[in-house]
């Protein structure tokens, strides 16, 4: 069977989606990560596949199997999705940057397992190149989506991430919210586009999250083209 144009408003789209958490190595046993379990990111990859796009997702390491049909990568660190992301960008219509990608990690990776010491331990971490924001440096045609999961002050921080990072929308939620957190099926979002208007929108599943994010995305392309 197939689709009508009109369900196939990504149809010729090429669209790359990073999802879920990186790792920071501390030593060959440990690392730091963070709460994402991806569902947002393959949500996104799964909505995009069924409204034509031809999906490219990079992914931290989840325990979700990917949508068929969907090319993936598989990263580990902030480093290493920093380069997948950069290698596809200049072929990409639209970045969806959904991963929570970690913001510092260890100044020395030690190559042996680090053995316990009398008293604390004091880890030297530095900061990890920031993806979205060197794509919003670096973007020529392409629209890029990224994402805020915060606490507090919510408008506030997605408007000054917008603008930080040369976004074209920002999809902001507070992971505080029942129904809204980390591995939820679902999600409360926000969607922030640099016109300055804000959409807030109810409690709804993940996938229709995604839908809603990529219709916007759709109909925002359609206008630039038009
Ligand atoms: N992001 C990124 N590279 C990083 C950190 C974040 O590409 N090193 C992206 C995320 O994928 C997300 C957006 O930037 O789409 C916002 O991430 P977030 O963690 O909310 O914002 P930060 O700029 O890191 O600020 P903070 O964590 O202090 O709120
Ligand atoms: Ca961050």
């Amino acid at each position: 069977f197939f689709k009508q144009k009109e369900e196939q408003p990504l149809k010729n789209k090429r669209v790359m989606i990073t999802a879920g958490p990186t790792r920071e190595i501390i030593d060959p046993v440990r690392f730091l990560t963070n709460r994402s379990t991806g569902k947002m990111g393959y949500a996104l990859a799964e909505v995009a596949r069924d409204l034509g796009a031809d999906v490219y997702l990079i992914s931290g390491p989840v325990s979700l199997s990917p949508p068929s049909g969907v090319k993936v990568k598989y990263v580990q660190s902030a480093e290493d999705m920093y380069q997948a992301v950069m290698e596809k960008f200049s072929e990409s219509d639209i970045v969806i940057k959904t991963a929570a990608v970690a913001d510092y990690r260890p100044k020395l990776v030690h190559t042996e397992k680090m053995k316990k010491q009398e008293g604390d331990l004091i880890i030297e971490m530095e900061r990890t190149r920031d993806i979205l924001k060197t794509l919003g440096q670096e973007k020529t045609h392409q629209m890029l989506i990224g994402f805020a999961a915060e606490t507090v002050n919510v408008a506030e921080y997605a408007r000054k991430k917008l603008q930080k990072k040369q976004a074209d929308i920002i999809v902001a939620n507070n992971v505080k919210l029942d129904g809204a957190g980390f591995g939820s099926e679902t999600n409360i979002i926000s969607i922030f586009k640099k016109d300055g208007t804000q959409k807030d929108f109810d409690l709804m599943t993940k996938k229709a999250a995604a839908r809603e994010i990529l219709l916007e995305a759709a109909a925002d392309l359609k206008k630039g083209e038009g």
